[in-house]
């Protein structure tokens, strides 16, 4: 496997287009150029939109999250999902009807999507208002393509496609823009080894990389002193950091690093892949006061045959040992997970196994998918015989199950008081603030407790950032309500 660190020289390669776009830019279109960046998908690629956006203002863009005021518009897309896919292709279509009216308009696709050669050609084919398309493993070339398209406008309709397929790079030292100003995704490894039949990850995202340690723990350090108070470690599957690294850190060492870093602030990490969370990492979560005691940890499914045949090398029984071994040793820790409902194959005993599990660990939250078939996947060859109205009706009752034993932890709460990372306004929904009028100038504020739950709470925008203890009095709808302790004013 041949990774590739993309560092200080070629990165100096791409400054100088971007100083010289800054002037093609503002000549293309008369004006400070405006620009639109969209992501879709997971935290992963949020960053990676982030990482465009930060490109985009050091050539001169501000930024709108209109495509009508949008000089330059770039689709970051997700390919985990047929659904997803097809919403996309849908807000691509849209987007190039703006160019009927202005013509010099620049409009981009990239991230998992554009990465599959089927879906870079349709684009080429059906949507030849995209200018500009290109794959995972060059975002940090963004600078160079837009000049390539920038500088030939002497051919007649030039569109520039750069999706090279490769084990993956890693750029360190691109500028990141991000969107929120509380809490940030920090990637620490890219791409994906494991292989499970039904994700098309690994075949978007190329092998699995780690940053170094040193550059991870400097930009977690750069985070905390620019007052991010929530810090998310982010990699397809965290449990392998560092195993192609030579004489650097493992991720329950690397995790307890950052967790000790002087500041306070929280830190998370995402996705926890079962089949290598070990001891040691929860021992690490037990004993450092600022990681979240939430775990993610998506099960897929609890039958043992579907595991087998989804490649996910755990068994019903090692997920609950560690499960129970965690219970153990953090109290109180909360459980969240992905299901698929569905697979090829799957029978309805064995989806109710799922139901079992789900019933067994009680997750605080699931996110449940039904199996979508992905190209170039193993799972998109095997067999698949249940009708889509069945698979939606187990979907229904897995969701059904799932608020039943859900709520329970949220009814929990009621009555404790809280530390509440406050991360911004919040809305008045279904009632939640209901027993607590909220008189004209008031504001709603909303933010997350360490387990991972949305409060809503009266208070001074003032608090958005920081930390606050809340009492909690309700609980309903996957959210709870409560009134402010400290920091009132
Ligand atoms: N169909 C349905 N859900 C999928 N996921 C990944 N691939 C597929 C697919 N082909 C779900 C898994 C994963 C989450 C990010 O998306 O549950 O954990
Ligand atoms: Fe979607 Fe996976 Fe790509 Fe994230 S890595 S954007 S979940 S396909």
């Amino acid at each position: 496997m041949e990774i590739r660190y993309i560092r200080d020289m070629e990165l100096q390669a791409q400054k100088a287009f971007i100083e010289e776009n800054r002037l093609l830019l503002q000549k293309r279109f008369g004006h400070p150029p405006r620009a639109m960046v969209k992501s879709f998908g997971c935290a992963q690629n949020v960053n990676d939109g982030e990482k465009l956006a930060g490109m985009l203002q050091q050539m001169g863009c501000s930024f709108t999250e209109s495509v009508e005021e949008a000089d330059i518009a770039i689709y970051n897309t997700c390919a985990v999902r047929e659904n997803a896919e097809q919403k996309v292709f849908g807000i691509i279509g849209q987007a190039t009807h703006q160019k009927a009216s202005r013509r010099e308009m620049l409009i981009g696709v990239c991230g998992c999507m554009a990465q599959q050669e089927h879906v870079s050609e349709k684009i080429r084919k059906s949507f030849p208002g995209v200018d500009l398309v290109f794959g995972t493993h060059v975002l940090h070339t963004l600078p160079e393509l837009l000049h390539r398209l920038l500088t030939d406008e002497g051919k007649k309709r030039h569109r520039v496609f750069e999706t090279p397929v490769c084990d993956g790079v890693i750029a360190e030292g691109l500028p990141t823009l991000r969107e929120d100003g509380v809490r940030a995704g920090l990637p620490i490894m890219y791409g994906c080894n494991n292989f499970c039949t039904y994700c098309v990850v690994p075949l978007v995202r190329g092998r699995e990389r780690s940053r170094r340690s040193a550059d991870i723990l400097a930009e977690a350090r750069q985070l905390i002193a620019d007052g991010y108070k929530e810090i998310t470690l982010l990699g397809q599957n965290v449990n392998s950091y560092g195993k192609d690294l030579q004489d650097d850190m493992s991720f329950p060492e690397l995790l307890e690093a950052v967790g000790n870093l002087p500041g306070d602030f929280w830190v998370r990490f995402m996705t926890s892949h079962p089949r290598d969370c070990t001891r040691e990492l929860i021992d690490v979560i037990a004993r450092t006061p600022k990681i979240c005691k939430h775990i993610h940890l998506p099960v897929q499914s609890g039958s043992d045959r579907v595991l087998q045949a989804m490649n996910r090398h755990y068994t019903r029984g090692q997920y609950l040992d560690i499960v129970r071994y965690a219970r153990e040793k953090i109290p109180g820790v909360s459980f969240t997970s992905d299901i698929i409902v569905g697979f090829p194959g799957e029978t309805y005993e064995e989806f109710l196994e799922t139901v079992s599990l789900i019933k067994e660990v009680g997750y605080s939250s699931l996110f449940t998918f039904i199996y979508s078939p992905r190209e170039g996947t193993r799972a998109a060859k095997m067999d698949d015989p249940i009708p889509a109205a069945e698979k939606s009706r187990w979907f229904q009752q897995l969701l059904e199950e799932q608020k039943a034993c859900g709520m329970r932890f949220y009814e929990e709460e009621v009555g404790s008081v809280r530390r509440v990372l406050c991360e911004g306004k919040g809305k008045l929904k279904n009632g939640i603030l209901e027993g607590h009028p909220v008189s004209e100038g008031q504001t709603v504020l909303m933010g997350r407790t360490e387990r991972g739950m949305v409060v809503d709470f009266i208070g001074a925008p003032a608090l958005i950032g920081q930390f606050v203890d809340v009492q909690i009095t309700t609980a309903a709808n996957w959210a709870l309500a409560g009134i402010l302790q400290t920091g009132k004013e």
